[in-house]
């Protein structure tokens, strides 16, 4: 689903957003007072991974420089500026600055509406052409959650990333946010010599510092692991992970989050800067009632923008739900849906995701459609055609 982002103190424009896309569009707003530099609020801004960002209730000077550091982090968005009585020098500043369109914020409903409709046409068709030069997988923040302990995460984590890895290496950071027992290291049979916990000391401004602390699986998949005890990681505050989660989204342009079992406050921290969550659950009563009871969490603390999809592991289950029980329980489409597999605790054990050892396994078509769906094969642009008609042209 695509989604917009509203900047503002107040829920004006966002109400007005949700009256006009109800469903249609995820709508969330982000506003703090706490934001002292640019960089950071760009970032929380962007964390959704927006189509469209509106900013509304700002002083032009804001506004102009929001809508440059915006368009620069990410071209693909398309930003709109609502002003209070704005000259038309204003306008101009805004424009000047990267936002797609500047108009008076006393603009009626149909007038919203067609706005934002066009910048979206816009920013689809510059994103599909960004795309197509292949520069590099999709923005995305991915969470992965799920209500019981042991449904797979980890497991989905760990392929789902080194899939990735292996189509963008050097591009894409896989998070252990399960801060008491994470095991993405042994998963993916690496031994990190720091953990998140090194990494949260580090100032928002020296981000770049931060890639010591990760470290690189043969797939070039970078990663940060959880914190080697439970002493450290009860030391962890939220702010320092989202800080260092925050600061980790600016270097990789795709970022995936193993959470713990359930909601803690670590998986929250994540979710509000997610583009994506996963929930994965197996399909059975107890679990996606769970699910059920963490879809209507997230609705209630207002946290809509990320989109939700849901991964059914162990969908062959002899007892298990169809996905249509599971559909009209939870209202979620069970886009996903991995088998069981002895080799899925094989490969756990020997430290081997399963996209990585290629093995021959029914597994192995459902995985790679998880990996395709969040990482698509870079686009073969122009350059590798040229190679290709050179060897033709050789041989
Ligand atoms: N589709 C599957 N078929 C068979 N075994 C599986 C499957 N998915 C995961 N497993 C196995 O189940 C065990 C638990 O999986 P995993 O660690 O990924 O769960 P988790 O949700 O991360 O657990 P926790 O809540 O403890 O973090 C592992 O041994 C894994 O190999
Ligand atoms: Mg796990």
């Amino acid at each position: 689903m695509k989604s917009i982002t509203v900047v503002s103190p107040e829920a004006t424009v966002e109400n007005r957003l949700l009256e006009l896309y109800e469903g249609e569009l995820a709508i969330r707003r982000v506003w703090s007072t706490e934001w002292r530099e640019p960089g950071v609020a760009v970032m929380e801004i962007c964390a959704a991974n927006p189509n469209v960002v509106v900013l509304a209730g700002l002083e032009v000077e804001d506004a102009a420089i929001l809508s440059a550091d915006i368009d620069r982090r990410d071209p693909g968005i398309g930003v709109l500026a609502l002003l209070d009585d704005s000259s038309p020098e204003d306008v101009m500043r805004i424009l000047r600055a990267g936002a797609r369109d500047a108009l008076e914020a006393d603009l009626s409903n149909d007038e919203l509406r067609t706005a934002v409709d066009e910048i979206l046409a816009l920013v689809a068709d510059r994103q599909r052409g960004m795309q197509e030069r292949g520069s590099g997988p999709p923005r995305r923040v991915i969470v992965m959650i799920g209500p019981k302990g042991g449904s797979g995460k980890t497991t989905m984590a760990t392929n789902l990333a080194a899939g990735a890895a292996q189509r963008y290496p050097g591009q894409v950071l896989l998070i252990d946010l399960d801060t008491q027992f994470g095991d993405v290291p042994s998963a993916l049979g690496i031994q990190p010599e720091h953990s998140i916990a090194d990494a949260s000391v580090i100032g928002m401004n020296e981000r770049t510092a931060l890639k010591v602390f990760l470290t690189t699986h043969e797939t070039g998949l970078a990663v940060l692991a959880a914190p080697e005890s439970f002493a450290v990681a009860s030391e962890l505050r939220d702010d320092e992970i989202k800080r260092t989660i925050a600061a980790l989204v600016e270097e990789f342009p795709m970022v995936i989050i193993d959470t713990a079992a359930g909601f803690d406050e670590a998986a929250l921290v994540a979710l509000e800067l997610a583009s994506d969550v996963i929930f994965v659950a197996s399909p059975d009563v107890p679990a996606i009632r769970a699910v059920k009871k963490q879809l209507d969490a997230l609705d209630a603390i207002g946290m809509g923008a990320p989109r939700r999809h849901l991964l059914i592991n162990r969908a062959d289950a002899k007892v298990g739900l169809s996905s249509d029980e599971i559909q009209e329980t939870i209202g979620l489409v069970a886009e996903f849906q991995i088998p069981g597999s002895r080799q899925f605790p094989m490969s756990t054990n020997e430290g081997v995701p399963l996209v990585v050892g290629e093995r021959r396994d029914k597994a192995a078509k459902p995985l790679a459609h998880l990996v395709d769906f969040f990482a698509p094969e870079p686009a073969s642009g122009a350059a590798s055609g040229i190679g290709s008609w050179f060897k033709r042209k050789d041989s």
